[in-house]
């Protein structure tokens, strides 16, 4: 099962465009995908008041938002798949919003006794488009989510990251969307090693 974190204000837009591939690819490998826009959603920022770090089988945490279905899709989930824009050399405000929620929720670390990672060993990968060429424009994201993951538990499966040339190039081509395909396969053999059928 993968989780998908989109969080593009533009929900016709060039995010959308390279997720439009990838979820038809994992739908047609049988993967079941929850998918959530977090714009359409109410997510806080953390308010660092530490309460779920006295909950260590739980997120635990007291604002009452949407960041819990957030959360119990995750605990299911192989793979958490983060697609965002990027906005100032990181990913756009509700995601960071819900990355600073889970990485405090999840890893109980942060108490006054060290408890457990809740989301051990689970995959995250990185689904991205940017202005600058990738290697500009999404190198600092990439690296910050990688020391997130390995903070985290976390196994890092990788980036794709596709450049916006502007408002007077169309963004979505063949090319682009083979691309995205190889991707959804990549990360699912990666996900499951033993299972040979992705091979093709
Ligand atoms: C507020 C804002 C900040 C941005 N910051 C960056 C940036 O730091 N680096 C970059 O390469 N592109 C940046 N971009 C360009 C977007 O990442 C790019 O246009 C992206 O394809 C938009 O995706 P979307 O259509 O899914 O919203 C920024 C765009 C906006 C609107």
């Amino acid at each position: 099962m993968v989780t998908i974190l989109f969080a593009s204000p533009r929900d016709k837009g060039n995010t959308a465009s390279l997720l439009k591939p990838f979820i038809e690819t994992l739908k047609s490998e049988g993967e079941d995908i929850v998918f959530f826009n977090l714009y359409a959603m109410e997510i806080e920022g953390c308010r660092a008041c530490r309460a779920c770090q006295d909950q260590f089988q739980i997120f635990g945490c007291p604002i009452e938002d949407d960041m819990h279905r957030v959360f119990d899709s995750i605990i299911k989930s192989d793979l958490i798949l983060l697609a965002s824009p990027v906005y100032s050399w990181y990913v756009t405000a509700p995601l960071k919003a819900a990355l600073d929620r889970l990485v405090y929720g999840m890893n109980k670390y942060y108490g006054k006794k060290r408890g457990p990672c809740l989301w051990e060993n689970k995959a995250m990968a990185l689904l991205v488009s940017c202005g600058y060429p990738p290697q500009r424009g999404a190198d600092l994201l990439e690296e910050g989510m990688r020391r997130y993951a390995k903070h985290s538990g976390l196994r890092y499966l990788g980036m794709l990251a596709e450049q916006d040339k502007g408002y007077n190039e169309k963004f979505m081509d063949q090319e682009k969307e083979k691309r995205v395909g190889k991707f959804a396969r990549e990360l699912l053999r990666k996900l499951y090693p033993c299972d040979t059928s992705f091979i093709g």
